[in-house]
Formats: structure tokens, C-alpha cells, sequence
């Protein structure tokens, strides 16, 4: 199988491409991504080095680039990955979201359609569905995204949906969880405040810090991603969730813990997301687990085991947070908040 894998030098895609190599390694890996500022070409270190994984330099909305990797090597099928994937980002200006998570996707189509691919996983997010007081997602609930990025999100799952009906495009969405674990670039919560803990630096909690997430580690994300590629119902969904609902807070006592830091560290800002800041997600898995997937991780010991690759790959992302660009978005965004402290 000549697999094409978009985005696998960002985070999650990263751990999907090492999991393809380890359980099925005679797989061809091609990967495409463009190398936005959360690509990073030592993310794709090991498996680069593995001869089995090929790197393609360019982005998922360019017709050309995409169908020359499709024939010319022979590509069974596509999961796609990329995409502009920050909440906070999307406030400041959602215009790039949409040619990545809407354009792109509708890109994709396309070739999976000209070129009579077999398949095609469309990686989307829990946050399509907005927030949730009680009770659970389901595949059935109406997507009704509350940011740009979800809303980006939500129109590249319509696209999927309106390929599949008009032409039917063998297309297969997952609805992952918010995901943790090395490799993720430190603007999200958790990288976010490992990273800065570690330099002993502020951290900022939005609010009371009680929203409510459904963490999921992105090893146990990337095997139903792999999951859904081999066993999942054209035109269908899947939700790709764990049990472990924890409000930031908690999430920031084990930051505190494992890093050795104190309170005084935790500046309780205002909520810059406002109205757009969804209070809880959670996730019914049953659609997948009923073929056969279910996470392996334990939250604590892996939230742990995490914050611990933070302490030991600071090689990883110092290079990240001492760039220009990253302490630009960081005083955007938390500025006015954190002022000095920055
Ligand atoms: N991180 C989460 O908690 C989470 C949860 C659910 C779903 N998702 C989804 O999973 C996917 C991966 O998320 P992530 O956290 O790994 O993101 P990431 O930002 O770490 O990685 C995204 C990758 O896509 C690449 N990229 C961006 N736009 C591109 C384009 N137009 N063409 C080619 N490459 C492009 C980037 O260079 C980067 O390598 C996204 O689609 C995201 O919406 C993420």
C-alpha cells in the first residue's frame, strides 16, 4: 500500500506516521506538508531516517503538487492531517483557516476523486460539535463550531459529507479529542505551560480554569486514525475519545507538580476567547470501539511521562520559543496579560 500522509510534520500526524512504520512496516509512507511554523523538520527526524517514509515540500490546496505525488507514485490512499489548528491563532485571524482546514480539504477531494483513490481520512476535531453542558457527543449530534478554527473544521467536514453524497468519494471523518503528548508544538495549554514552567517563566489560566476537556494522548489518537483508515464505513464519522474529562485546572496541579514550579507562577487572566470559549467537551466512542479500537493510555501516568519528554527534549523546542516569530504570537496574544512576565 502507497500510503500519502498530510501534515506529518506537526504533531499528531508525526505519531501517525511512526505507528504506520511499526505496525505495518511494509507500507509506503509519502508525506506532504508545508511547513507552516508548526511543521518542524526534526519532529520527522527518526522516521525520515527509516528509508521507508518520503518528504514532499508543499501545501494540501495546491491541485498541481498534490496530484503529481498521487501519480506519480502510485498513491492507494490519503490521510489528511493538515491544517491551521490553533483556537487562539484563529481569533486574531481566521483567514488562513480556511485555505488550509476548508480549501484544502476540497483540494484533496478532488484528486481522491480524478485519480480513483480507494480512500480517503479526513482527520476533524471534536470541536465541530461546540460545547456540551452535559451528556456526550455522538456522531449524530449538529455540528455547531464557536471559533474560526472550528468553524474551518466544521466546513471541511461539509465538504467531506457533500463529496461523498454528490460523487460518492470513499471519504471517513475522525472527531479526535483534544491531544496531548511530545512533539506538540508549545502554544496549545499543555506544551504551552510545560515549556514555560520548565524556564521557570509564568503561565497564564484562562478564567477560573474549570472548562472541561476530554485529553486523549495522540498515540492512542493516531491508532484510531489508523483504525478508522483500515476498518471505518465510507461516509461515515468516528469520534476518537478517552474518558478523561479534567478541567484545566487539574491539568495545571500536575504541570506545577512535574515541573516543581509553585503557585506564584499562575497568573488568573480574563478569558480571551470570551463567548467563542467552549466550557466542556465529551465524547461517546461507542461507534468505534464497537470495531475493535480502544485508547491504552492512562491519563496521569501519560500526562506525566509527557511533561517528563519536555524536561528531557529541551533540544526540541527551545529552538521553538527562542524564534522571533513564536515570542511575536506569545506577546500578541498574552501580552497585555502577562506584560513583563512575557
Ligand atoms: N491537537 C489537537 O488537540 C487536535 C484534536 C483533534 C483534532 N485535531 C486535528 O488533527 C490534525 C493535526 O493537528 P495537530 O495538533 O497535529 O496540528 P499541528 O499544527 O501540530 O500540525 C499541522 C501540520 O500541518 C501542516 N500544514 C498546515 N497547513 C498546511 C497546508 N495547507 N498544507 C500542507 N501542510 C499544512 C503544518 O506544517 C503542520 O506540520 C488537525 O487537522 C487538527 O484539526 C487536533
Amino acid at each position: 500500500m502507497n500510503l500519502l500522509v498530510t501534515g506529518a510534520a506537526g504533531f499528531i500526524g508525526s505519531h501517525f506516521v511512526r505507528l504506520v512504520r511499526r505496525v505495518r512496516p511494509d507500507w509506503t509512507v509519502h508525506v506532504l506538508d508545508a511547513l507552516t511554523y508548526s511543521g518542524n523538520g526534526t519532529t520527522m527526524a527518526d522516521f525520515l531516517a527509516d528509508g521507508g517514509v518520503m518528504f514532499h515540500h508543499g501545501r494540501i490546496e495546491d491541485h498541481t503538487k498534490v496530484t503529481e505525488i498521487v501519480q506519480g507514485n502510485q498513491i492507494h490512499q490519503i490521510v489528511n492531517f493538515a491544517a491551521e489548528s490553533h483556537n487562539d491563532r484563529s481569533l486574531v485571524s481566521g483567514s488562513s483557516f480556511l485555505v488550509s482546514n476548508a480549501m484544502g480539504v476540497e483540494n484533496l477531494l478532488n484528486v481522491v476523486r480524478e485519480n480513483q483513490l480507494q480512500r480517503f481520512v479526513q482527520v476533524s476535531t471534536d470541536e465541530v460539535y461546540g460545547t456540551i453542558a452535559e451528556g456526550q457527543f455522538t456522531e449524530e449530534t449538529p455540528i455547531a463550531p464557536n471559533t474560526p478554527y472550528s468553524a474551518s473544521k466544521a466546513a471541511g467536514d461539509l465538504q467531506c459529507r457533500a463529496h461523498f453524497k454528490a460523487y460518492k468519494t470513499p471519504v471517513v471523518l475522525t472527531r479526535g479529542g483534544n491531544t496531548f503528548g511530545p512533539f506538540q508544538y508549545p502554544e496549545k495549554l499543555i506544551p504551552f505551560f510545560a515549556t514555560r514552567l520548565i524556564q521557570g517563566k509564568h503561565v497564564p489560566l484562562y478564567g477560573d480554569g474549570s472548562q472541561i476537556r476530554e485529553w486523549i494522548h495522540a498515540e492512542d489518537h493516531a491508532a484510531g486514525v489508523l483504525h478508522v483508515l483500515e476498518n471505518g464505513l465510507v461516509g461515515e464519522a468516528y469520534n476518537i475519545g478517552d474518558v478523561n474529562e479534567r478541567t484545566n485546572l487539574e491539568i495545571l496541579e500536575v504541570l506545577l507538580e512535574e515541573t516543581g514550579r509553585g503557585q506564584e507562577l499562575v497568573i488568573n487572566i480574563e478569558d480571551p476567547r470570551k463567548g467563542a470559549h467552549d466550557a466542556r467537551y465529551s465524547m461517546a466512542t461507542d461507534k468505534l470501539q464497537a470495531l475493535g479500537w480502544k485508547p491504552e493510555k492512562e491519563f496521569i501516568p501519560s500526562l506525566r511521562s509527557t511533561i517528563q519528554w519536555y524536561r528531557e527534549n529541551r533540544d526540541w523546542w527551545e529552538p521553538i520559543v527562542q524564534d522571533p516569530q513564536y515570542q511575536a504570537f506569545v506577546k500578541q496574544y498574552y501580552g497585555k496579560y502577562l506584560g513583563d512576565l512575557l
